[in-house]
């Protein structure tokens, strides 16, 4: 290390996504090319604070990451910092850990910190910024959820995953005339269901943003039966809620962060047996959306949004998050990126080009919609009035 070289810091937080090591590498090289040295903290936020984890990050140990999924600094979405507690709640990070944070940024002589993560990991580095300190961010999710860029790097890569998904559970349902629902990742946003709904040739496709009832979807499986079209596949996001407004939880709800979301598919898949006599099979993808090389998009995407974070930097243009506004890469401020959530537009073009194709979104009819109730003893509860979750082994719903 020349203690005479500027500095420049980069983290990875929260959930991962593709593209994470195509990022890194991008500030690398372009950050070495500008005379600077790299210093990458680990675990997200909380290589910043005691005990301080860093590596000096250099040509020969980033060489060969492009292609890697995953982080090679490593990524936390639980921990000290944590800002999101709800879809659309956010609080502070105490004083404390801002003057940790501020002291290794002072003792390790960092000029510019470029935090690369999501909603929540965005609204930690916006905290840092109003306290003073010299951060830009870098759009990371699988979710696609951030406002102010039209894409986030990882959602291509997930997206991929998810129709090739489809792809593959379309010629099984077809050979067993089968109901056949994939459950896709999103939390509170339905992207990758409506993106790989319409790749992979969906039939439904059930998002948090279009409220659909269950006469909606047995319509287009008896509509698909009459065509001679005897398997139907439904593609939901996890954060879809069930009629009535529940969201199907993993577990019990924390007291403080993100509630996890998942099981759907299972709830949807009992409802449908039970009401048509219909076979039902599901798939949750899960991390499986995570995982795996970045595609050819997410790489291009990081690698421009990596090197405009190190001009931010060189500029001294802090409090800013890079964004992709076809075709311009450019910033916006992140305050701004992180006061609310991208999400689906009901009327926007995808879900219009859909609906002409015939795609269900489940929200087709105007009958009566009960209650869902489940064979498997799984309660639901109004939006306002939380079930007990001390319910075990089952999804929760909230
Ligand atoms: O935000 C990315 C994401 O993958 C969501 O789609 C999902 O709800 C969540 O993270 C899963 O988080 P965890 O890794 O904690 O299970």
């Amino acid at each position: 290390m020349s203690p005479t070289k500027s500095r420049i810091g980069i983290l990875t937080a929260g959930g991962d996504a593709p593209g994470l090591n195509a990022v890194i590498r991008g500030v690398v090289k372009s950050a070495s090319r500008a005379n600077l040295e790299v210093v990458g903290f680990c675990r997200g936020y909380e290589g910043l604070v005691p005990p301080i984890d860093y590596r000096i990050l250099d040509y020969r140990n980033t060489s060969g990451i492009l292609t890697q999924g995953g982080t090679m600094l490593g990524t936390t979405n639980k921990g000290r910092f944590q800002c999101t507690i709800g879809e659309d709640q956010r609080i502070g990070i105490s004083r404390e850990l801002v003057e940790d944070v501020r002291q290794t940024l002072q003792d390790l002589n960092i000029e510019g910190l470029i935090c690369v993560g999501g909603d929540g990991s965005l609204t930690v580095a916006q905290r840092l910024f109003e306290a003073g300190l010299p951060v830009v961010g870098v759009p990371k999710t699988i979710d696609n959820d951030l406002s102010s860029t039209v894409f986030t790097f990882g959602f291509d890569s997930a997206l991929a995953t998810a129709t090739d998904a489809l792809d593959r559970l379309h010629t099984t349902a077809s050979s067993h005339g089968r109901v056949m629902i994939l459950e896709v990742m999103g939390r509170h946003a339905g992207w990758i269901a409506l993106h790989a709904g319409i790749a992979g040739g969906g039939d439904v496709i059930l998002i948090p943003e279009v409220p659909w009832t269950m006469e909606g979807i047995s319509q287009q499986i008896a509509a698909r039966d009459a065509m001679g079209k005897n398997f139907t596949l439904i593609v939901v996001a996890e954060g879809a809620q069930l009629p009535g407004g529940c969201h199907v939880l993993q577990d019990a709800p924390p007291t403080h962060g993100q509630v996890r979301l998942g099981g759907i598919g299972h709830v949807l898949a009992a409802e449908i047996e039970k009401r048509l006599d219909r076979e039902c099979r599901v798939v949750v993808l899960g991390h499986l959306q995570r995982g795996g090389s970045p595609t050819a998009f997410d790489r291009v995407l990081a690698t421009q949004f990596a090197v405009n974070a190190v001009q931010l930097v060189l500029d001294r243009n802090f409090g800013r998050m890079v964004t992709y506004q076809p075709p311009h890469i450019s910033s916006v401020r992140l305050q701004d990126a992180t006061s609310k959530l991208s999400r689906v537009d009901p009327l926007g073009a995808e879900i219009r080009a859909a609906r002409a194709l015939g795609i269900s979104f489940g929200d087709e009819s105007s009958a009566h919609n009960p209650t869902v109730t489940s064979d498997a003893g799984i309660l639901l509860s109004a939006p306002d009035s939380p079930c007990d979750p001390t319910l075990t082994g089952m999804p929760t719903l909230v």
